[in-house]
C-alpha cells in the first residue's frame, strides 16, 4: 500500500464538514469525528504518516435561513459558531491536523478552479427553468421557502418540498396559492439558468469502482447499491442565492450565462472543503505543495468519515467530481456511521433532545464520553446512548476495571518496590501466561482498528486491563508478599508491563487518561503523537515489557473517580426539562477568563461615569454611532460601535462608563477620545453598564 522512502503509510483522514450554525452534540461525535479520531490516533502510533482535516461548513441556504430568522447576515452566524465548534472538539480531544472554514479565501479559489476544471472538460449540462421568485425579497426562493396549499390534502401550510400533514412530496410549483416565507408576497414564476452535473454518465465508472470495494461497511453499500439501481440522475449544482461560492467568471463565459447573483450549490464546494483545508494546513506548515502527496498522489489513502446521512455525497457524487476533475484519488473508504439515539428517542436539536458537548465538558472529562460512546457507536446500526448506561462504563469499567488495576499496581510499587520496577526472576506459568497474552494485543486491537470495527477495538482494549486485573488478582500478591516475596515481585512487575503497554494502547480511546498514566510510569514523552522521534514508544512496542527493572515510576494518581447517582439524575433532568419547554438551544460557552494581571496593570485604567448627551450615526459606517459623552469636567467625542444594536436615540440620556485615558484614535475621519464600556452575551448581544455615581465619578 502507500508509504514513502521511511515505509510509513500515507494517510488523508476526513471528518464530515459541520454546518457551522449550531453547537456540537453527541450525535455528531458518535457519526464521525469519534471515531476518525479514535483511527487516526491509532495510525500515529503505527508509525503512519497522518493528516486529519475538518472544517466548518459555513455556507448554504441553511445557514442563511439561520440567519434570517435572527434578523443577522449569515456572517454574523458562522461567525458565532465557528469558535465554538473548533473548541469543543479541541478540548473533546479530536486530534485534527486542521481545521478549516469554507468562508476562507483559499476555498472560494479552490472550488472557482474545481468548478471551471469541470466546466471546460464538458462536464456540465446547463438548463433553464420556471422558478419561483420572490418580487418584494428579490430572490429566487429555494423550496423551503415556499408555502402553500397542499394539492393532496388541503393544508394551509405546507411546505415547497413536502406536506407535513399526508407526508406527500411536493415542488413548489405543486402548491396551490404559494407565499414566500420571506416576505409573505406571491411569488411569480421567472426563468433562470442552471448548472447540472449530469451523474448518469458517471454510472458505470462509480459500479466499478464500487465493485472494487467488496470490503466497505454493508450499511454504506447499501445505500450505494439502491442509488445505483435507481439510476443516478442529473443534479442541480447552482442556486440562486446570495450566500455561497460565486459562480465563477470562466464558467459563466464558457456557457454564455449571466452568472450574476449564482452560486454554487452547497453540497458541491463543502466536500471541495477538504482539499482547501489541506492547502491551507500545507501552508501552515512552510510546505504550499505537500497537499498534492494526500490527494494526487496514488500512494495516499483517501478516508471519509461520515453520518449515514452524507453517504451518497461521498460515495456518488464527490467521487464523480473527482472522477471528472481527474487529478485527485478517490477515497479507500467512507466508513459511514448510523444513527445515535438518546434516551430510546430520537435525537432532535429544534425539541432539546441532545447533549450538548461544551455543556458536557463544563462537568465531566472528555475521556470518559470518549470511552462510553466508541463502546457503543452506531456501527452497524442504529445505537443508544443513555446517561445511566454512560454511568455503568464509567463506574464499572474505566473506574473497577482499569482503574482499579492500575491503583492496585501503583499502590503496591510504591510501597514494597520504593517507586521503582521490581525485577522478574523465575516467573511462574501465571506470570509467562499473562505476558505472552499480552504479546498479542496490539495486533487484536489493531485488527480492528484496520477494520473500522471501533467498538471491537474498544472491547479488546479494555479486555487488556481486565486480563490486568484478573492476574493480580489470580496471584494474590497481598499474600505471597509474606511468604513468597519473589512471587510478589513478579506479579508486580508482570503488572506494571500490563499498565505501560495500556499507555499505548488505549491513548486512541482515553488520550488524556493516557497520558496520565504515562506520567505515573515514567514515560512521559515517550508515546508521541507522530512516533517519529528515536526514543517514541510505538503500537507495536507494547507487545513487548516496556520497562526495565528498577526504572523509576512517577506519583501515583486515582485515574477514574466514579460517578455519584445525582450526577446522573441531573443530567437526566436536565434533558426532560429543556424538551419540555422545547427549546432548541443551549446556552453558548462563557469565554475562558484571561491570563492574571497585577493590580498595577489595572490601575493604569482611568475609568469615568458620563452621560449621553448627544447620538448620531456616522455616514458609510454600518457599525459605528459618533457619541458626545459629558464626563462632569470635560465634554467628549466617543466612537463606539454599537450602531447595529442600538439606535441613537435610545442612547441620549443613559449613563456610561468611559474608558477615559485611552489614546484618541482617528475613525473615518472622526476623533474618538476614549472608550465606552459594555458587556457582550455569549451570542453577542451588547449592554451597556450603568451606575448611579455622578458624572466624572471615578469608577475602580
Ligand atoms: N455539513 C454537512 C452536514 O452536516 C456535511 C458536509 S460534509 C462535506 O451534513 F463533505 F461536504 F464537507
Ligand atoms: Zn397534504
Amino acid at each position: 500500500m502507500s508509504s514513502d522512502n521511511t515505509g510509513r503509510k500515507r494517510f488523508l483522514v476526513t471528518a464530515a464538514l459541520p454546518y457551522a450554525n449550531g453547537p456540537i452534540h453527541i450525535g455528531h461525535l458518535a457519526g464521525a469525528y469519534l471515531p476518525a479520531d479514535l483511527y487516526c490516533r491509532y495510525r500515529r502510533l503505527r508509525g503512519d504518516d497522518v493528516v486529519f482535516i475538518c472544517g466548518s461548513d459555513e455556507l448554504g441556504v441553511a445557514i442563511m435561513v439561520r440567519a434570517r430568522n435572527e434578523g443577522v447576515e449569515p456572517l454574523d452566524i458562522v461567525n458565532r459558531y465557528h469558535p465554538v465548534i473548533k473548541k469543543s472538539f479541541a478540548d473533546f480531544g479530536i486530534s485534527f491536523d486542521y481545521y478549516g472554514r469554507t468562508t476562507s479565501e483559499t476555498h472560494r479559489e479552490t472550488s472557482q478552479s474545481f468548478f471551471n476544471k469541470l466546466a471546460e472538460g464538458g462536464n456540465f449540462t446547463l438548463k433553464e427553468e420556471q422558478q419561483l421568485f420572490d418580487p418584494q425579497a428579490g430572490l429566487f426562493l429555494a423550496d423551503r421557502f415556499v408555502v402553500g396549499t397542499c394539492p393532496n390534502c388541503g393544508f394551509e401550510e405546507a411546505n415547497g418540498d413536502q406536506c407535513e400533514r399526508c407526508g406527500t412530496t411536493l415542488s413548489p410549483s405543486d402548491l396551490i396559492n404559494p407565499r414566500s416565507t420571506l416576505s409573505d408576497a406571491v411569488p411569480e414564476m421567472r426563468s433562470t439558468t442552471h448548472w447540472y452535473l449530469p451523474l448518469g454518465k458517471f454510472q458505470e465508472r462509480l459500479e466499478d469502482w464500487h465493485s472494487g470495494h467488496a470490503d466497505w461497511k454493508p450499511n454504506v453499500m447499501g445505500q450505494i447499491r439502491s442509488w445505483l439501481a435507481d439510476g443516478l440522475r442529473e443534479r442541480a449544482i447552482t442556486r440562486d442565492v446570495p450566500w455561497g461560492v460565486p459562480v465563477p467568471r470562466h464558467a459563466a463565459d464558457l456557457a454564455g450565462v449571466d452568472a450574476n447573483g449564482k452560486v454554487i450549490y452547497v453540497w458541491f464546494d463543502a466536500p471541495i472543503g477538504y482539499i482547501s483545508a489541506t492547502k491551507e494546513w500545507a501552508e501552515q506548515q512552510g510546505d504550499p505543495d505537500r497537499w498534492k502527496d494526500y490527494w494526487q498522489d496514488s500512494e495516499s489513502t483517501l478516508l471519509h468519515f461520515i453520518g449515514k446521512d452524507n453517504i451518497v455525497f461521498h460515495c456518488i457524487m464527490f467521487p464523480a467530481m473527482l472522477m471528472a476533475h481527474g487529478e485527485y484519488i478517490l477515497p479507500q473508504n467512507v466508513p459511514a456511521n448510523e444513527f445515535l439515539n438518546l434516551e430510546g428517542r430520537k435525537l432532535s436539536t429544534s425539541r432539546g433532545w441532545a447533549v450538548w458537548l461544551h455543556e458536557y465538558l463544563d462537568e465531566f472529562d472528555p475521556d470518559l464520553l470518549r470511552y462510553a460512546l466508541a463502546a457503543t457507536l452506531p456501527e452497524a446500526k442504529d445505537a443508544d446512548f443513555s446517561w445511566k448506561d454512560f454511568q455503568a462504563r464509567v463506574n464499572g469499567e474505566l473506574a473497577d476495571v482499569l482503574g482499579n488495576f492500575v491503583n492496585r499496581t501503583m499502590t503496591f510499587a510504591h510501597r514494597f518496590y520504593s517507586g521503582t520496577v521490581p525485577e522478574l526472576s523465575n516467573p511462574s506459568t501465571a506470570d509467562a501466561d499473562a505476558l505472552s497474552e499480552l504479546h498479542s494485543f496490539p495486533d487484536r486491537i489493531g485488527n480492528a482498528y484496520d477494520a473500522f470495527r471501533m467498538r471491537e477495538a474498544v472491547f479488546e482494549t479494555m479486555a487488556l486491563a481486565r486480563l490486568g486485573n484478573k492476574y493480580f488478582n489470580d496471584t494474590e500478591p497481598w499474600k505471597t508478599r509474606k511468604d513468597n516475596p519473589q512471587a510478589c515481585a513478579n506479579t508486580v512487575h508482570v503488572s506494571l508491563q500490563i499498565c505501560a503497554s495500556i499507555c499505548v494502547l488505549a491513548d486512541p480511546v482515553i488520550p488524556f487518561a493516557a497520558a496520565r498514566l504515562r506520567s505515573m510510569l515514567g514515560l512521559s514523552g515517550r508515546v508521541s503523537a507522530d512516533g517519529t522521534s528515536a526514543s517514541a514508544i510505538h503500537w507495536a512496542d507494547a507487545s513487548e515489557p516496556l520497562l526495565k527493572a528498577g526504572h523509576p515510576l512517577g506519583e501515583a494518581e486515582i485515574l477514574f473517580e466514579k460517578i455519584d447517582d445525582d450526577v446522573i439524575e441531573r443530567q437526566i433532568a436536565k434533558l426532560v426539562s429543556r424538551s419540555a419547554e422545547g427549546s432548541s438551544e443551549p446556552a453558548l460557552p462563557f469565554e475562558p477568563a484571561r491570563d492574571e494581571i497585577e493590580y498595577d496593570d489595572f490601575a493604569k485604567l482611568d475609568l469615568r461615569m458620563g452621560t449621553v448627551i448627544a447620538a448620531d450615526r456616522v455616514p458609510k459606517a454600518d457599525k459605528l454611532l459618533r457619541l458626545d459623552v459629558d464626563l462632569g469636567y470635560e465634554k467628549r467625542q466617543i466612537l463606539s460601535g454599537v450602531a447595529e444594536q442600538m439606535k441613537p436615540e435610545e442612547l441620549v440620556g443613559r449613563r456610561v462608563v468611559v474608558v477615559a485615558n485611552l489614546k484618541p484614535r482617528r475613525l473615518r475621519g472622526f476623533d474618538s477620545a476614549g472608550m465606552l464600556l459594555m458587556a457582550e452575551d455569549r451570542d453577542g448581544k451588547l449592554c451597556l453598564i450603568e451606575s448611579a455615581g455622578e458624572d466624572g465619578a471615578v469608577v475602580r
